[in-house]
């Protein structure tokens, strides 16, 4: 069967309307992406039937919201293939999934004079937070660094990991350079040297198929938000191994098994890192984007994202005065890219009042902006909904700016 765009785009009713009396272009999912019918039905379904405060309540609304909720655990628990479901924990996002570990994994394994190397392509959210890590504890950040073509060094990495190297943190897919990096590979480096990984799969979940358990990694951080889920939510996979050794990150509800003012015990997992009344709607929520995605098949979603990023590579490329930043082999459906001459927040600008919605900026990493020598760059990305009359659109669109600045 083939990829049936218009039938597709009819479960995302936004796409359809205007901006500035223009057809909108959405070309910014890689910052979040629109979410389908599906998902805004289940808040509305919840909301309108079951609503309920989770876990604690003896009543019948209570239990079905909590029977739903935990649900979309096993759910998602099947989609990244963990083996138990109590390593599946719900966050706000990647951030604070990123940050439990942070402060959770770091209280307890960190000691002064440790080391976590963290990779030059990283979103801030996969950098400061170890940052502040290591300062609480006297230890050091240490940097494994990109080629000009956006490939990871993995070769480095030895070199890099030494008996003080604790962990290591890397995005298996770049925002910015759209690199696809060889997480087995270096969980294989990592773990040969007793190292734990840290996988930011932020960009990852909405393009490739994650199976934990094939990486091995050890932790591995995601968004509702960009998988055309609520935003809000977020995931935190944890081998339980580190799980049930790990403190627990915030205090309060469902976290604790008894309190007295003398002493406390914390709940099993996954519970012991759910403090206070979780995102319940957007949770639930989840659980249909998720369905949604497998339903229109993750190989076929990123088969068709494939050809859009080919396609407007080329198109892009046949334009005088235009550097894309990020070639890998192994790429995901991202552009950064540059025009001579156009500061990239005048572009940004230009294209919204045709309708194109684009990212400008640092994209929240510095660190990548600073290896080019950059201060920002343009960047689209593309979805399931994308389509190549929209990257056509775009083409022109672009076209014009260029000649505008000349
Ligand atoms: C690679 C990467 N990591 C982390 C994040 C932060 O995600 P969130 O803001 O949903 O926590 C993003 C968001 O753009 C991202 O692209």
């Amino acid at each position: 069967m083939g990829y049936d765009i218009k039938k597709l785009r009819q479960n995302f009713p936004v796409l359809s309307r205007q901006v500035y009396n223009k057809p909108l272009v959405y070309l910014d999912s890689a910052a979040s992406a629109q979410k389908p019918v599906q998902v805004l039905l289940k808040e509305e379904q919840l909301y309108n039937n079951y609503y309920g405060n989770i876990h604690r309540a003896a009543h019948f609304m209570a239990d079905q919201a909590t029977a739903d909720f935990e649900a979309v655990r096993d759910k998602i628990q099947k989609f990244i293939h963990a083996e138990f479901r109590e390593e599946i924990i719900f966050t706000k996002g990647t951030t604070e999934s990123i940050n439990l570990v942070a402060s959770s994994f770091c209280e307890k394994f960190l000691s002064a004079g440790d080391e976590i190397i963290v990779s030059e392509m990283e979103h801030h959210s996969n950098i400061v937070p170890w940052q502040l890590a290591a300062q609480r504890k006297g230890a050091k950040v240490v940097k494994l660094p990109f080629t000009d073509n956006g490939d990871l060094r993995i070769e480095k990495l030895p070199e890099l990991i030494n008996p003080k190297t604790k962990l290591i943190a890397v995005a298996h897919i770049s925002n910015v350079l759209g690199t696809i990096n060889p997480i087995t590979e270096i969980v294989k480096i990592a773990h040969t040297n007793g190292v734990a990984v840290l996988v930011d799969g932020a960009q990852a979940v909405p393009h490739l198929t994650i199976d934990v358990q094939e990486l091995d990694a050890d932790f591995y951080a995601f968004s509702a938000h960009k998988l055309y889920g609520p935003n809000g939510v977020g995931v935190l996979y944890g081998k339980k191994k580190w799980l049930d050794k790990m403190p627990p990150y915030q205090g309060g509800g469902e976290m604790i098994s008894e309190v007295s003012f003398e002493k406390t015990t914390f709940n099993e997992l996954p519970y012991k890192f759910e403090a206070g009344t979780p995102n319940i709607t957007s949770v639930i929520a989840f659980g249909a984007a998720i369905d949604f995605v497998l339903e229109t098949g993750l190989e076929n979603i990123a088969n068709w994202e494939h050809k859009l990023l080919t396609y407007a590579t080329s198109k892009i490329k046949e334009i005088e005065g235009v550097k894309i930043y990020g070639e890998a082999n192994r790429k995901s459906s991202v552009i950064s890219f540059n025009i001579e001459g156009v500061h990239a927040y005048d572009l940004g600008m230009l294209l919204d009042k045709m309708g194109i919605a684009l990212r400008t900026g640092h994209h929240c990493a510095d660190t990548v902006m600073q290896h080019f020598g950059i201060q920002s760059t343009a960047r689209i990305s593309f979805a399931m909904y994308n389509t190549k009359e929209e990257v056509d659109v775009f083409i022109r669109s672009l076209k014009k700016v260029r000649m505008m600045f000349k």
